[in-house]
C-alpha cells in the first residue's frame, strides 16, 4: 500500500535551496517514528539533502541518471514503478511503501496511495518548491498530533492522516499520539 508522507506551510511551501525550510524536531521525530522499518521512497534530490540512508528503513532513490551512485545502503531505481517494485518485493507485508517527496514523485504517487500524512506548518514561507494542494474529498481524516510554538519550533504544526479504500488494501491511520 502506497503512503505519502510531508510538511508543507500554510501557502504550502515545502522546500528552499534544496532543504526543508524550517527545522521542527517533534515533527522530524513524527516522521521518523511513521517511516521507522518502511520503505522510503524518494526523489534523488531529496536525497541529496542528507546524502545517506535514513537508518531502519530501506532507501530507495529516483533518478534518470543511470551512472548515479549514492551512499551506501542507498538504491537507485529510474522509475516510481520499479521503486514501488522494488520496496513490495522486499517487504511482502502488505504494509506501507513510503514516497518521501518531492513534488512530481508526490504528484504521480497520489493517484495510487491509501494514506497521506500531512503536517500544516502554521506559517506562511518563502521557499523555491511548492507542492500544489492535493484534493482529499471521499477521505477520511484523523488529526494524529497538534503541536504549539516553543523554544524548540518556531512555529506551529498539525500533522493528519488521510485514508481512502483501494480495492483490497486496508487503508489505515494511526490514533492521536496527543493533540495540545
Ligand atoms: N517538506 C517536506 O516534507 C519535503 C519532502 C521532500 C522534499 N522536500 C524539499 O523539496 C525539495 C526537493 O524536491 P523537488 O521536487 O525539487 O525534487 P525531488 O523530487 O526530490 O527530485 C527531483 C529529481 O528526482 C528524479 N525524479 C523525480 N521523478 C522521477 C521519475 N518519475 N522518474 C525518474 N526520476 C525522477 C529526477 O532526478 P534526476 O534529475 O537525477 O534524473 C528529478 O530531477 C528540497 O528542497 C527538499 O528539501 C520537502
Amino acid at each position: 500500500m502506497l503512503a505519502l508522507i510531508y510538511a508543507r506551510s500554510e501557502n504550502h511551501c515545502i522546500g528552499k535551496d534544496g532543504r526543508i525550510p524550517w527545522r521542527l524536531p517533534d515533527e522530524f521525530a513524527h516522521f521518523k517514528r511513521t517511516t521507522m522499518g518502511r520503505p522510503i521512497i524518494m526523489g534523488r534530490k531529496t536525497y541529496e539533502d542528507h546524502q545517506s540512508a535514513l537508518p531502519g528503513r530501506l532507501n530507495i532513490v529516483v533518478t534518470r541518471d543511470r551512472g548515479y551512485q549514492p551512499a551506501e545502503g542507498v538504491e537507485v531505481a529510474h522509475t516510481l514503478e520499479s521503486a514501488i517494485a522494488r520496496a513490495e518485493q522486499q517487504h511482502r507485508d502488505g504494509g506501507p511503501v513510503f514516497v518521501i517527496g518531492g513534488v512530481g514523485l508526490f504528484q504521480r504517487a497520489f493517484e495510487q496511495a491509501g494514506t497521506v500524512y500531512e503536517t500544516v506548518v502554521h506559517a506562511s514561507i518563502d521557499g523555491d518548491t511548492y507542492l500544489p494542494p492535493f484534493d482529499f474529498s471521499g477521505w477520511t481524516s484523523n488529526v494524529i498530533e497538534s503541536h504549539p510554538a516553543d523554544d524548540r519550533h518556531a512555529f506551529a504544526w498539525t500533522a493528519t492522516c488521510f485514508a481512502r479504500e483501494l480495492g483490497s488494501a486496508t487503508p489505515g491511520c494511526p490514533e492521536p499520539s496527543h493533540t495540545d
